[in-house]
């Protein structure tokens, strides 16, 4: 989703925002742009179609000058992706803005500042902040006023960091509904829509809150709150790392990723089990006081963080004696729900940026939840700061859209919260002690199911001419189907729909001939017997299978049925261990449809609009 770099400087600065961009590349975007300001106001604007080495070849055959400049990568939402829809847009050849989020009452805006004379370039909903500013400037005669005047007019969310090419010496930036976070240099300040743009030039952050309007200058950074009131916010130090920059041997992000997860999960679960338990302090401070009293828990979350609640609610009712609902984001947002008595309120995301997520939470507050808990990946993100309680995955920078590591690092967390929970409803040691044993020996069996890879490969080539793929699965492995068809329509554009298999003879066995591919998992659990019911319910029909299955569940191979065996596991960790080949499963079928795996089409990494 869009991408925003500012800066501050004495230096020319159109190479440290052209690395920013780079680095938030991954987020998914369709076109980027530049501006940058010298001290004697002259003002370029560079912007492209296409992606960020279009516009870095553009600066490289033209260089520009000036030490205050501001970028931006735009994933469309109004207005197709064009040059003249990317940002920055400027307002009378004065004022430069770049904007992240929607800003919902654009249509009505645009009206009035048509009728009072502004001409609009674009077809963008940002290109009503800088006319409001550079409206609201004829009055304040300062740009700082002038965008607190022109902020309280706006309905939606924004990120947004406006420059006026008539005072070089500063940009004013304005947060609601979308992040951004100050970076502090010596003799120059930046500002970004996230902390490892700006890794190159500093480690000191400072997160704004919502409301919050700043004026940065190269040696001052002076906040507002959404009351007007000057505030201190704390500097932090950053100790995120970039390591996006190399994809080792790998040919894609999302390969390095699937095959990163052995040590993700290791490092997830580090230093936060004892013998016996999981260390309640693993989840915050506070959490041991707050989970004594927790008899409810409602997940929300969205996409493939959405499918790890749904994992999660079949181990906290059934391992951990604790009710549990969960709910996608954008649903729970916008109705009115029941909040059971004694509720802990979890939100689960990669990035903690997602707005749905971020909404839901900020609604839970009024609605009378005992506390909060976020499992993310991205320590500082605003989900993080906002929630009562964290659990940070281990899993490092995800930069392929599909998400993978991160997912199964946040069922890791989940097995943890199981652990720490179950503690306090009645859970024995000894089935404390079985859980935790077998927690630790993870990260091998992951290890293990990698080594599939070859055969998984050779496997994709039977999707390649396919249009349709249908996932099966029961119990806490229906939610692993579910991911697995996700992965495979982000990335492969394959049609992909997942059922419970006990669900097939209510309506989609209608689907099934030899045309429709169906991918079963099927570890050896409980339910083994009940699924292997559906598998010859498929068979009976002439459907083609493919069969993820334990070495012991004793499915063969024939013309009908290509099984692939995986590593025995303990039951509970089964959906971990089982979203790996479905992962390799959707990665070689894409590359065999040559798609752009680690950005697929229309997708962003972080979704930061509703
Ligand atoms: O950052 P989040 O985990 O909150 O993101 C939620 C979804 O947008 C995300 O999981 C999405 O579904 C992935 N692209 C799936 O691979």
């Amino acid at each position: 989703m869009c991408g925003i770099v500012g800066a501050v400087a004495q230096r020319d600065v159109a190479e440290i925002l052209i690395e920013g961009l780079r680095r938030l590349e991954y987020r998914g975007y369709d076109s980027a742009g530049v501006a940058v300001v010298n001290s004697q106001g002259e003002l370029t604007r560079v912007r492209r179609l296409g992606k960020v080495k279009e516009l870095a070849d553009a600066i490289a055959a033209e260089p520009i000058q000036g030490g205050t400049g501001i970028a931006h990568t735009r994933w469309a939402t109004h207005g197709e992706p064009s040059e003249r829809n990317a940002h920055p847009h400027m307002s009378k050849d004065k004022i430069a803005v770049v904007h992240n989020g929607i800003i919902e009452n654009h249509a009505s805006l645009r009206e009035s500042l048509q009728a009072a004379g502004y001409r609009f370039d674009s077809d963008t909903d940002t290109e009503v902040i800088g006319h409001l500013v550079e409206q609201e400037l004829l009055t304040h005669k300062d740009l700082l006023p002038a965008v607190q005047a022109a902020v309280t007019q706006l309905e939606g969310a924004y990120g947004t960091v406006i420059l006026d090419r008539a005072d070089p010496s500063r940009v004013i930036v304005a947060r609601s509904g979308s992040p951004l976070v100050i970076g502090l240099g010596i003799g120059e300040n930046f500002i970004a829509s996230d902390q490892l743009a700006l890794l190159p030039v500093t480690r000191r952050f400072i997160f704004l809150e919502e409301g919050d309007v700043a004026e940065i200058t190269r040696k001052s950074v002076s906040i507002y709150d959404k009351n007007g009131a000057a505030v201190e916010r704390e500097a932090h130090e950053s100790t995120a790392t970039y390591d996006a920059g190399d994809k080792g041997q790998y040919r894609h992000y999302m390969l390095k990723e699937i095959h990163e997860q052995p040590y993700c999960v290791n490092n997830t679960l580090e230093g936060r089990l004892s013998e016996t338990s999981v260390l309640d302090e693993t989840f915050g401070n506070g959490a041991a006081e707050l989970f004594q009293k927790v008899k409810h828990v409602q997940i929300v979350a969205c996409g493939t963080s959405y499918h790890s609640g749904m994992v999660a609610r079949y181990w906290l009712e059934g391992i951990a004696g604790v009710s549990c609902n969960v709910e996608i984001a954008s649903e729970f947002r916008y109705r009115k729900s029941y909040v059971q008595p004694d509720s802990l309120l979890i939100t689960i995301s990669q990035s903690g940026e997602t707005a749905d997520t971020l909404a839901a939470l900020r609604l839970a507050k009024s609605l009378g939840y005992l506390g909060s808990l976020t499992i993310c990946n991205v320590a500082g993100s605003s989900l993080v700061r906002e929630s009562d309680l964290a659990f940070m995955t281990r899993a490092g920078a995800e930069i392929g859209v599909a998400s993978t590591k991160a997912f199964t690092t946040q069922l890791v967390g989940f097995a943890m919260l199981v652990l720490a929970l179950g503690k306090y409803n009645g859970m024995s040691i000894e089935k404390q002690q079985e859980l935790t044993t077998a927690l630790k020996s993870l990260p091998s069996k992951l290890e293990q199911t990698l080594e599939l890879a070859e055969s998984i490969e050779d496997l994709a080539e039977e999707f390649a001419d396919k249009h349709n793929a249908l996932f099966l699965g029961r119990g806490d492995q229906y939610p692993i189907a579910m991911e697995g068809a996700l992965k495979l329509k982000e990335i492969s554009y394959i049609h992909a729909e997942a059922y419970a298999a006990g669900e097939l003879k209510h309506g989609p066995l209608a689907l099934i001939d030899a045309d429709m591919p169906i991918i079963v998992v099927a570890p050896n659990n409980e339910l083994l017997e009940k699924l292997k019911s559906n598998v010859e319910e498929v068979r009976a029909r002439g459907g083609i299978l493919f069969v993820f299955a334990d070495a012991d569940a004793h499915f063969s191979s024939d013309e009908t049925m290509r099984v692939i065996s995986l590593p025995h596991i303990h039951p509970w960790l089964a959906p971990i261990l089982y979203t790996l080949p479905l992962q390799l499963l959707s990665y070689y079928v894409a590359i065999i449809k040559g798609t752009d795996v680690d950005q697929p089409r229309n997708l962003a990494k972080s979704v930061t609009v509703e």
